[in-house]
C-alpha cells in the first residue's frame, strides 16, 4: 500500500516537472502506457481470488484516476502556455510599413511625356492624339510635301499594301505633324495642342531606331508670330531641364509646312561624359546641339486644313521625346530603350507612386 502511495506521488511529481508534452508523455508511458506500472498492476489483479481483488481493485483505479486527471490538466497548461509564447513572440506591429510587393516602373519615354503634358497643360495646351496608321494626304500631302518629296521614298517609309479610302497609300506616320492637321480639321482655330506618339521610319543604328517617339506642338490664333514660338519653347525647354541657364540658337532651315522654318539649337558642355543642357553653346567648353524643329505653319497647310490662312496663323514644333528623355536623364543607348530589359527598366524606370511632375517635385528620382 505505501508502496502505491509513493509510486503515485513518484508518478505525479513527475508530471508536475514536465516542462514541455514530450516529457509529459514519458510520464504517463512509464505509468499508464502498455508496461507502465499502473498496467502492470491492474493487469495483476486478475490473477488474484475474487476476495483480493475485490479488496486490491479500488486503490489501483483511484491511482489510475488520479494520474490520468493530473496528465490532462498538465496537458490543458503545457498547451495554453505554448500559445501564450507564441503569441508573444508574434507581436504585429501594425506601425510598420509593410513588406515591398515587387513592382515595374515608369519607362522614361512615358515619364517624360507626362511631364511634357504637365508642362505644356501650364501653358494652356491640350492633348491631341492621331492614329499610327495614317494615309498619305494626312501625312505628306495635307503638309504639302508633294510627291517628289525624299520622305516619301518607298524606302524611307513603312507603307501597307492596302489603298487608303481616298485612293492613297496607308503607311505608319513618319512623324506626329498628321495631327496638326487632324486637330485643326476637327476642332477649328483657335487652337492650342500638343501630341505626343510613336512615330515609325526606316531607319536602324546606334541614334536610330524604326519606331521612336515624337512630340508636336501647334498653336493657331491671330497675331501669332515668331516672338510667341521663341517664348514658348525657351519656356518649355527651361521647366523640362529645370535650368535657368538654357540659351536657344535659332537657325534657318527648311520644312515643307512651315514658312519660315527654324531648327532650334541648345547650348551644352560635357561633364562627366555626359551632355549638360546649360548655357551659350558659344561659351568656352560648350558647343550647340540641335533639339527640335519649327516654324510659323505654311498659309497652304492651313489651307489643306480646311481654315482661313488670311484670318488664322500660327506655329508648330516637333521634337524626339527619347532624345530629350536620353538628354535629361543620361542614356546612351537609344536601342536599350525598347529591348524590355528588366534590368535597365529597374536602373532608369521611374516608380510609379513616386512620379516627378511640376505639381508634386520635377526631376525627383525616387
Ligand atoms: N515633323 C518634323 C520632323 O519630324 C518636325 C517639325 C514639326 C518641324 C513641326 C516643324 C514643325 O522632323
Amino acid at each position: 500500500m505505501t508502496d502505491l502511495t509513493s509510486r503515485k506521488d513518484e508518478a505525479l511529481a513527475a508530471i508536475a516537472a514536465a516542462s514541455d508534452l514530450a516529457q509529459l508523455d514519458e510520464a504517463r508511458v512509464a505509468a499508464l502506457g502498455k508496461k507502465g506500472w499502473v498496467s502492470l498492476e491492474l493487469k495483476s489483479l486478475g490473477q488474484m481470488s475474487p476476495e483480493e481483488r475485490q479488496q486490491a481493485a479500488p486503490a489501483i483505479q483511484a491511482v489510475r484516476g488520479e494520474i490520468a486527471d493530473a496528465i490532462a490538466a498538465k496537458k490543458d497548461a503545457l498547451e495554453a502556455a505554448a500559445l501564450e509564447a507564441q503569441l508573444a513572440s508574434e507581436t504585429i506591429d501594425l506601425t510598420l510599413p509593410a513588406p515591398q510587393a515587387p513592382r515595374g516602373t515608369v519607362h522614361p519615354v512615358s515619364q517624360v511625356m507626362d511631364e511634357l503634358a504637365e508642362i505644356f497643360a501650364d501653358l494652356g495646351f491640350a492633348v491631341s492624339t492621331g492614329p499610327e496608321i495614317e494615309d498619305d494626304w494626312h501625312n505628306f500631302t495635307a503638309l504639302n510635301m508633294d510627291e517628289s518629296h525624299p520622305a516619301r521614298a518607298m524606302h524611307d517609309t513603312f507603307y501597307f499594301p492596302d489603298a487608303a479610302p481616298d485612293g492613297g497609300k496607308m503607311l505608319l506616320r513618319t512623324h506626329t505633324s498628321p495631327v496638326q492637321i487632324r486637330s485643326m480639321v476637327e476642332q477649328g482655330a483657335p487652337l492650342r495642342i500638343i501630341a505626343p506618339g510613336r512615330v515609325y521610319r526606316s531607319d536602324s543604328d546606334m541614334t536610330h531606331t524604326p519606331m521612336f517617339h515624337q512630340i508636336e506642338g501647334l498653336v493657331i490664333d491671330k497675331d501669332i508670330h515668331l516672338g510667341h514660338l521663341k517664348w514658348t519653347l525657351e519656356t518649355f525647354l527651361k521647366a523640362f531641364f529645370e535650368r535657368d541657364d538654357i540659351v536657344l540658337r535659332l537657325r534657318p532651315s527648311y520644312f515643307p509646312f512651315t514658312e519660315p522654318s527654324v531648327e532650334v539649337d541648345v547650348g551644352y558642355s560635357m561633364e562627366g561624359g555626359r551632355r549638360v543642357v546649360g548655357g551659350s553653346g558659344d561659351d568656352p567648353g560648350h558647343a550647340w546641339m540641335e533639339v527640335l524643329g519649327s516654324g510659323m505653319v505654311n498659309p497652304r497647310v492651313i489651307e489643306f486644313a480646311g481654315l482661313d490662312p488670311a484670318a488664322w496663323q500660327g506655329f508648330a514644333f516637333g521634337t524626339g521625346v527619347d532624345r530629350l528623355a536620353m538628354l535629361k536623364y543620361g542614356m546612351d543607348d537609344l536601342r536599350a530603350f525598347f529591348d524590355g530589359d528588366p534590368r535597365w527598366l529597374a536602373h532608369y524606370g521611374f516608380s510609379p507612386f513616386d512620379q516627378p511632375t511640376l505639381s508634386a517635385g520635377v526631376g525627383v528620382r525616387p
